[in-house]
């Protein structure tokens, strides 16, 4: 099971490269978002379209321990308004050793803040690359692993 937050294109892709090998549920509080995206996967015939969640990530019920794969991109943690609280809502949902690809801009969020957070999340950085050609739209990827057994 994977789980995207804030739902577009990226969705499209990861449920194109999951196909045959998995479900994807994709989550955003517009309804507006939601209702396009579900009509557009109709529309052109998505082959693994996702299952839409038009909830708001942080206070909707979902099961815990459950998830392979969680991805948060772009802005999507900024617009939440709850940078911490979003952050352990994916850790909580993450099956022990699950991965988290998280994609976010310096504008908005600097990595030294997660690095802080660690620990409590339970979580272990695997890998971080940092884009920084353009120092007005430098972002960072991370790939992080939730720690076994907690
Ligand atoms: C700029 S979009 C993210 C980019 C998109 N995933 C893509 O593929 O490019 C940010 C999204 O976060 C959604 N969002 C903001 N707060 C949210 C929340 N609390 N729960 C779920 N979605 C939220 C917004 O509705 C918006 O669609």
């Amino acid at each position: 099971m994977r789980l995207t937050l804030a739902l577009e294109y990226w969705d499209d892709y990861i449920g194109y490269l999951l196909n045959g090998a998995g479900c994807l549920t994709s989550i955003d509080i517009n309804k507006d978002i939601c209702d396009i995206f579900k009509y557009r996967q109709t529309k052109e015939g998505h082959p693994n379209a996702s299952a839409v969640i038009c909830e708001d990530f942080l206070t909707c019920e979902l099961p815990q321990d459950h998830y392979d794969l969680v991805t948060m991109i772009g802005s999507a943690l900024q617009e939440t308004g709850a940078y911490r609280k979003g952050l352990q809502k994916i850790s909580e949902v993450l099956k022990p050793n699950a991965q988290f690809m998280y994609m976010d801009s310096d504008r908005y969020h600097k990595k030294e803040n997660l690095f802080e957070l660690l620990p409590e999340l339970k979580f272990e950085l695997i890998h971080i690359g940092e884009y920084n050609r353009f120092s007005n739209v430098s972002f960072y990827c991370m790939k992080i692993k939730k720690e076994e057994g907690v």
